[in-house]
């Protein structure tokens, strides 16, 4: 038996959605995990904005980038972003917005998994243009675009993604990854 935490393991950045809506409680829910994170001095530098609403959901849905056309038929998407006045910045390119972000991003999936819902983060999206018709000010990042949706079927799915979707879990091994006690990675 395996000693990961469980909804580590059970996440995939699956593709293969319903439209199912999800419920407000639950959605307070993940959005609450993600504010458990840890920041910078307690910055909190991330910002959420849930759309829901239909016509929304369809100008989000506007800009998404064709293979992530499976994305159509998530009822909830969440634009995540920020920017590095939010946060630390400290010497040696520490700027530490979008870190912390991810963090909160991270902690977002975990709960969303505990739930029952497939959590996909995307970076396929035209994101200036995205911005601007949410009407995010131009100094923020629109670093992602969390898909949720619960299991539901495979139709809008290329070839390839539904081979992904049935795929086991492909990561370096760790010691591509991970040395210990001196610098050993080539470059
Ligand atoms: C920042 C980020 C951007 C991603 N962008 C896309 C995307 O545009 N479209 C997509 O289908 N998957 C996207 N993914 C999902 C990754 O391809 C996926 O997480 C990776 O292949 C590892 O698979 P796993 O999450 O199932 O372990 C993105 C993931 C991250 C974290």
């Amino acid at each position: 038996m395996s000693t990961l935490l469980p909804e580590l393991e059970k996440r995939r950045a699956r593709r293969a959605l319903s439209d199912k809506p999800i419920s407000p409680e639950v959605v307070d829910r993940i959005l609450k995990a993600a504010t458990l994170a840890p920041s910078c001095f307690n910055n909190q530098p991330w910002r959420f904005l849930v759309v829901k609403d239909p016509d929304k959901l369809d100008l989000v849905k506007k800009h998404l980038s064709t293979n992530n056309r499976w994305a159509t038929v998530s009822p909830l998407i969440i634009l995540v972003a920020t920017k590095a006045s939010l946060d630390c910045q400290l010497e040696g390119g520490r700027d530490y917005a979008l870190f912390d972000t991810g963090m909160a991003v991270m902690a977002l999936q975990a709960q969303a998994v505990r739930e029952g819902l497939y959590v996909h983060p995307i970076a396929g999206f035209k994101a200036i243009e995205l911005r601007k018709a949410m009407g995010i000010p131009d100094d923020y990042i629109l670093i992602t675009l969390v898909i949720l949706g619960y299991p539901g079927s495979d139709t809008l799915l290329n070839d390839k993604q539904k081979e992904l979707e049935r795929s086991e879990r492909e990561r370096k091994p760790l010691n591509e990854v991970v040395c210990y006690d001196s610098w050993q990675f080539a470059s």
